[in-house]
């Protein structure tokens, strides 16, 4: 049975990708920050089963290693499929009155952690040579209509961050794909109260994703419900010639 290991998996986007596993008949090793979040998840999918955890801190250059170094050596499962989904800071703050503290500390949970994720677990996806393995990073539309600074600017690196993993892994067993959400995903419980989509019905997403071998390299652009489930999606890979047609 397939693996997938998900960072940043106690959030909205993260429940969804952890729902999606299971729903496709995976199994989960969900990277969190401590015991609490770990409750968190399970609250949120309503039970543990299927999901092995373990603690490491995403933000920094080495955690999302130190995860691999164990698998490594047979002390955490295998995995074949990584969806990373860290971030989420949502503030309104103005261009002109964000901090450098601010910028640093968003920059390093909303953009630095998914890169180290990709950086820390490629290569152990490239070695199945063999194998079907997916790495897939959720993005938001914020960063095209950027009305939330901060959060736009984060998604701008991020889309940067993936057309350049998408044009790596072109010609490799590793479908590399982005998730560009432009509505409001969250936690069941509170998409009832907030009126967002719920994070079980985002799960459909991810699943097609894992079930359709024909998207890699690709953006898939969830702009309105429908969307979750015809996925559409564009290469994310451009040549010389394409610039003429911008
Ligand atoms: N939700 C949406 O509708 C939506 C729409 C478009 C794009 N996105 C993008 O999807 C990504 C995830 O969003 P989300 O709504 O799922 O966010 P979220 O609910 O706040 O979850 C964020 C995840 O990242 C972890 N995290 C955040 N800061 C951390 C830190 N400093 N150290 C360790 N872990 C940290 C959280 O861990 P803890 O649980 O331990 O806090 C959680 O697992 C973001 O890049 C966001 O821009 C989301």
């Amino acid at each position: 049975m397939e693996t997938v290991l998900v960072i940043g998996g106690t959030g909205n986007i993260g429940t969804s990708a952890v729902k999606a596993s299971l729903n496709s008949g995976r199994k989960v090793l969900a990277v969190v920050r401590n015991q609490k979040s770990a409750d968190k998840l399970i609250q949120n999918i309503g039970s543990a089963e299927g999901i092995t955890f373990t603690e490491a801190d995403v933000c920094s250059d080495t955690g999302v290693h130190g995860v691999v170094d164990q698998v490594r050596a047979g002390k955490l499962p295998a995995f074949q499929h990584v969806y990373s989904c860290v971030g989420g800071g949502y503030e309104t703050t103005s261009l002109q009155d964000i901090t450098t503290s601010y910028l640093r500390s968003e920059m390093n949970s909303s953009f630095e952690s998914n890169l180290f994720a990709y950086q820390a677990t490629i290569s152990y996806l490239l070695e199945q040579k063999t194998n079907d393995c997916t790495w897939t990073l959720c993005t938001g539309g914020m960063g095209h209509i950027a009305i939330r600074p901060m959060p736009a600017m984060t998604q701008g690196a991020l889309f940067s961050f993936a057309t350049a993993a998408c044009v790596e892994n072109a010609k490799t067993n590793v479908r590399f794909n982005e998730v560009c959400l432009w509505f409001r995903v969250e936690v069941d419980a509170q998409a009832e109260e907030n009126g967002a989509v719920k994070a079980t019905s985002f799960a459909k997403v991810y699943e097609g994703i894992l079930a359709d071998r024909s998207i890699r390299g690709s953006r898939v652009t969830v702009n309105y419900v429908h969307a979750m489930i015809n996925l559409n999606h564009k290469s994310k890979i451009m040549s010389f010639a394409d610039i003429g047609k911008l």
